[in-house]
């Protein structure tokens, strides 16, 4: 969820920062990343006001130390049915323990991210707040629950905490910054680094039904560093067919003034709005205005899901073709759009073989629906609309939960289907380069052997050289009944299991609505019949892993 490209309130120009710094401890929960931008963020804001900010995630920071902190600001989101992201489970695990500490003498404050389209909405943020409050603790300013729609309120509120919080009296021992987190934190979301296409070609052979592009990214002159793990943000542009045809539609072009932008309305749509799912609001309005029946039937007789099944497929476009002519004054329209979001990649190499470069796997999103031609706005921009030699502004969104084990002797396990591979080619690469001795082991899969085996030549090569100890293919298509990755854990499940028993680190990334979650049950189940253990107790080894983080995920 990231600030957005059009924030109706920026930040408050920086106060003259006088006086000592002002230590200041920010701690994340995030499982994409977002909240940890978002806490680099509140840390440059802090630090143009005289605080000297440290970032950490929940779980990084002993509960022994954060019972003696002094100002602490907290951003977290919730990931999935309202959990806790993986990146504070031990903390929230320590705070709901029987023995937990009291608590009395800390104060925070704390800023909690969802997504109203969610009935957990900020769950995760709401349980810390009150526990937190439970064990004694002080809040120093309301919980802010932010919406992927924040700037209006996220902003505002940074402002208030961060004064409140330099009013509280004390001195702690400075906090040292590691090295290049000053460049992290000078380009983010709203000050992104105009990187250089370096290479950008298709990946799966012509035959497929997908298109899956290998994009090499050229860090330049950013000083820019990354570890195998991490991700990029990517602030796209949309389709300018797209912008065109919502233009004409309002019967007008790209030199539109639009009150209060100072953009004109061509670079406005490009570069400001999410022009592919339409808000809530879009949606009512032209309910309204249009007194289009079978849409005003559903909001008003339909359930949650039937709007939602009503809306999937269709974008501002589709909204905006329904209207009659004048209906909805631009203006009004404009206020009823989404700013556009960041889009996170993996990254699919190790700076130890490309520093000063970073390579990413993508593909493309393309399909029919409602009768018209529709892409993935960064994924079909990227593919498309970026020739190498043009610029993609980006930023680095670190993944400090997503790192190969410190001990390069620890056997690894690798799930990733599609382009879930591609941080596993990073391990490999950063494994190769390290001279790490530890068995590594990867399970991918897609649609045909012939067309989507992805880097199937790099693994050739790893498997030479015996970086690649075993690869476990999954081509879902190549037979009439589906084998996926988690059939061949199945077939493999004596292995794998004796894998984890010798201390194997275990990472899932890909798909999170599916893949992850049927991944987890056949872990759990090969470690219940490997194991010889009921479910509940297989259950709980998986979770004894997560806690010990050898299992570790990045879902989307
Ligand atoms: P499918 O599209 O043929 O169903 C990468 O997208 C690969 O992941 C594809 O082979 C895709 O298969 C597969 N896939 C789809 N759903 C999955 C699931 N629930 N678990 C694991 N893999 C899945």
């Amino acid at each position: 969820i990231p600030p957005s490209a059009a924030a109706p309130v920026e930040p408050a120009p920086a106060d003259a920062a006088s006086g000592p710094a002002v230590s200041l401890t920010i701690l994340y929960g995030t499982q994409t990343g977002n909240a940890e931008q978002m806490a680099t963020d509140i840390a440059g804001i802090a630090r143009s006001k005289g605080f000297a900010p440290r970032v950490l995630s929940l779980d990084a920071l002993p509960l022994d130390e954060l019972k003696g902190l002094k100002r602490l600001l907290i951003v977290t989101s919730t990931y999935g049915q309202g959990e806790m992201p993986d990146t504070a489970r031990n903390f929230w695990e320590a705070v709901t323990a029987a023995d937990a500490p009291d608590l009395a003498g800390l104060s925070y404050t704390l800023m909690s991210m969802g997504d109203t389209g969610y009935e957990t909405f900020c769950a995760a943020g709401r349980a810390i707040d009150e526990r937190l409050q439970a064990l004694g603790a002080t809040c120093l300013e309301p919980r802010v629950d932010c919406d992927v729609n924040y700037a209006a309120i996220a902003f505002p509120w940074v402002e208030r905490a961060l004064g409140v919080l330099k009013t509280v009296e004390g001195e702690e021992a400075a906090f040292t910054e590691a090295a290049g987190e000053g460049m992290r934190a000078k380009w983010t979301r709203r000050n992104p680094y105009a990187a250089k296409i370096a290479a950008n070609t298709r990946l799966s052979g012509a035959s497929s039904q997908k298109e899956t592009r290998h994009i090499e990214i050229d860090l330049g002159e950013s000083g820019l560093t990354y570890e195998a793990g991490d991700c990029i943000g990517v602030v796209p542009v949309n389709d300018p067919a797209l912008v065109s045809a919502i233009m004409a539609a309002f019967g007008t072009c790209a030199h539109q003034p639009v009150q209060g932008f100072d953009k004109p309305l061509g670079p406005l749509l490009a570069e400001g709005f999410e022009l592919g799912l339409p808000s809530r609001e879009l949606v009512a309005e032209v309910a309204k205005r249009s007194g289009d029946a079978d849409l005003k039937h559903v909001l008003e007789h339909g359930d949650r899901q039937a709007l939602d099944a009503w809306v999937h497929g269709r974008d501002v476009l589709d909204l905006v073709t329904m209207l009659p002519t004048g209906a909805l004054p631009l203006a009004d329209f404009i206020g009823l759009l989404k700013p556009l979001q960041h889009r996170a990649y993996s990254i699919a190499s190790s700076p130890k073989e490309h520093p000063g470069t970073l390579h990413l796997t993508v593909a493309a999103v393309r399909y029919h629906a409602h009768g018209r031609d529709r892409g993935g706005v960064a994924s079909t921009w990227l593919a498309d609309r970026v020739a190498a030699g043009g610029a993609v502004p980006m930023f680095l969104s670190p993944n400090r939960a997503f790192r190969l084990p410190d001990n390069d002797d620890a056997p690894v396990i690798m799930i990733g289907p599609g382009t879930g591979v591609a941080p596993f080619r990073a391990f490999l690469q950063e494994r190769r380069a390290r001279g790490a001795k530890g068995r590594n082991w990867l399970f991918f899969g897609d649609r045909n052997r012939e067309s989507d085996f992805l880097y199937e030549a790099d693994f050739a090569e790893f498997t030479r050289q015996g970086v690649l100890t075993r690869l476990d293919l999954a081509f879902s298509r190549d037979q009439a009944e589906k084998v996926y990755v988690q059939t061949r854990m199945r077939e493999a499940a004596a292995d794998l299991f004796a894998w984890l028993q010798d201390g194997a680190f275990l990472y899932v990334c890909g798909d999170a609505t599916r893949m992850a979650a049927d991944v987890e049950a056949a872990l759990i189940e090969i470690v219940a019949s490997e194991g010889g253990m009921s479910a509940t107790d297989a259950s709980d080894y998986v979770e004894a892993l997560r806690r010990d983080k050898r299992y570790l995920r990045d879902v989307y």
